[in-house]
């Protein structure tokens, strides 16, 4: 035995992994030195300690207890009501303009999920989306991207995370698109980091074949370490970009690099910035911004019985309001912060099936919802938040700003998200003056308006073309 082994055998041993090398005797060289440098990249012990803290009774009640002491967001930016109201955001709109003149923002997508909910069999972003036409997410964001860059004479780095499960396949499609006329030079494609399955009864890391573990993307809080590792964050650094504009690669009417918000970021020298909406209901599957102890923090939907989702504060208002759009803006020093420690992000444990690959080298893939067989583990970009010494929210429109795709059919399905595309061109050409059934759909390109006023003026001077959309 080779002295790399008998180290990795002493830490598996101590860790109770051993059976990870149960096949090794039977793998070629090569398969070999993969499965031994999968183990040598994997926190062993962390994994341990995060399987025994998820058996521990003790955690239930540590979570019970922040969520009583959870109350609602005490500042919040809400949408204008007053004249005053609308000078604050005009005015936070011209120095949003004016850090996107400077060249300060770029733009992170997050597109390393499964989309499993969707059912569709690509990344999500290759989702054709448009009401009319094939357009995909990844059109209308890189549309937007370019009819900003366009609109203020700057340049827009537009970094895409992608995942094992993802990259090869996005890297090809923008390839194909030509990166939608945005430059190769200017989109970076960045991988995010993996974490092998536990089996949720002992704790055993779970193996996909005989030289592999079964390894699912690290999350979106992957995304600091992942950026770092990429050497990005110091490229951002080198082109004195100080505002990093995330969002999810789901909802096809995020308004990206939004003026307003960047506008409310810069002034108030937030470190962290926020979208949020109001939950249509308590039951609503949204994350939700909260205060515990003085911090800011976001609660889990999957965190609250309906009971405590629903609950009022003394005037009556619901404590869990303020859905997370997950449309956040970051300062770049702040991600270079937690870059410096990422173990400041913790790990979450979910309860999933997982296939895996059994001690007789046979595949099994567990089906029962009520019993799942794994623990998965996943970091939170927004477990940031408690983190970061100056954070802002800001109340966003929610009709206008929030139509995710996420389920095949019914809510945050393709047909709202389309229907609500539609109904976004109907009102915009409504402003212009031109009044569209409810049943017609419509599809305006970011290219040939970014809001209503951009609009109103194309099809004045005849640069759009009322046929065209
Ligand atoms: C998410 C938020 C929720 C918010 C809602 C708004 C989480 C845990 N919850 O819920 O608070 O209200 O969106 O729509 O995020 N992704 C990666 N890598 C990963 C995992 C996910 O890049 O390893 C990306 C996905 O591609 C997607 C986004 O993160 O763009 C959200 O993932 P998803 O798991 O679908 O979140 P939701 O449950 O919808």
């Amino acid at each position: 035995m080779n002295p790399i082994n008998s180290d990795v055998r002493d830490r598996l041993t101590e860790t109770s992994q051993t059976h990870l090398l149960r096949f090794l005797s039977e793998l070629s060289t090569s398969e070999q030195e993969s499965l031994l440098h999968q183990i040598g990249k994997t926190d062993l012990r962390l994994l341990r300690q995060i399987w025994k803290a998820s058996t521990n009774d003790g955690s239930p009640i540590d979570a019970a207890a922040r969520i009583t002491a959870a109350r609602s967001p005490g500042k919040v930016v809400r949408q204008p009501v007053s004249a005053a109201d609308s000078e604050r955001w005009k005015q936070a709109t011209q120095v949003g303009e004016n850090e996107l003149r400077e060249g300060r923002v770029a733009v992170i997508t997050v597109a390393g999920g499964q989309g499993s909910r969707l059912g569709f069999d690509h990344p999500k972003g290759m989702f054709p989306i448009g009401p009319k036409t094939d357009r995909t997410l990844f059109q209308i964001f890189a549309e937007q991207i370019l009819a900003r860059r366009q609109r203020y004479h700057t340049a827009i780095p537009w970094l895409i995370m992608t995942s094992d499960a993802t990259h090869a396949e996005t890297h090809t499609f923008l390839e194909e698109h030509n990166y939608f006329n945005l430059g190769q030079d200017s989109v970076y494609l960045f991988q995010q980091g993996s974490l092998p399955a536990l089996d949720a009864a002992s704790g055993r890391i779970l193996m996909s074949s005989r030289s592999e573990l079964a390894l699912s993307p690290d999350g979106h809080g992957g995304l600091v370490a992942a950026l770092a590792s990429a050497g990005l964050l110091n490229l951002l650094s080198q082109h004195n970009i100080r505002h990093l504009f995330y969002h999810q690669i789901d909802n096809p009417t995020v308004i990206l690099c939004d003026p307003a918000l960047l506008g409310f970021h810069a002034q108030q020298r937030s470190q962290l910035t926020t979208n949020v909406v109001r939950k249509e209901s308590p039951a609503e599957r949204m994350g939700v911004l909260v205060d515990i102890n003085g911090r800011t923090e976001i609660v889990e939907y999957s965190e609250l019985t309906p009971e405590q989702a629903a609950c009022c504060d003394e005037n009556g208002e619901w404590i869990f309001w303020a859905g997370n759009t997950a449309i956040h803006i970051f300062d770049r020093e702040f991600l270079e912060q937690l870059a410096a420690d990422e173990s400041q992000l913790p790990l979450h444990v979910a309860r999933k099936n997982v296939g895996f690959m059994d001690d007789r080298g046979e595949i099994v893939r567990p089906d029962d919802p009520a019993n799942p067989n794994a623990i998965k583990l996943e970091k939170f970009i927004f477990d940031a938040l408690p983190i970061a010494e100056r954070t802002l929210i800001v109340e966003g429109n929610r009709s206008r700003e929030f139509n995710p795709v996420k389920n095949r059919s019914g809510a945050d399905s393709p047909d709202t998200s389309r229907a609500a595309l539609s109904r976004i061109g109907r009102e915009w050409l409504a402003a212009a003056g031109y009044e569209v059934p409810a049943d017609q759909p419509v599809e305006i390109s970011p290219l040939q308006a970014l809001d209503a006023e951009e609009l109103t003026a194309r099809l004045k001077s005849g640069a759009v073309r009322l046929a065209d959309l």
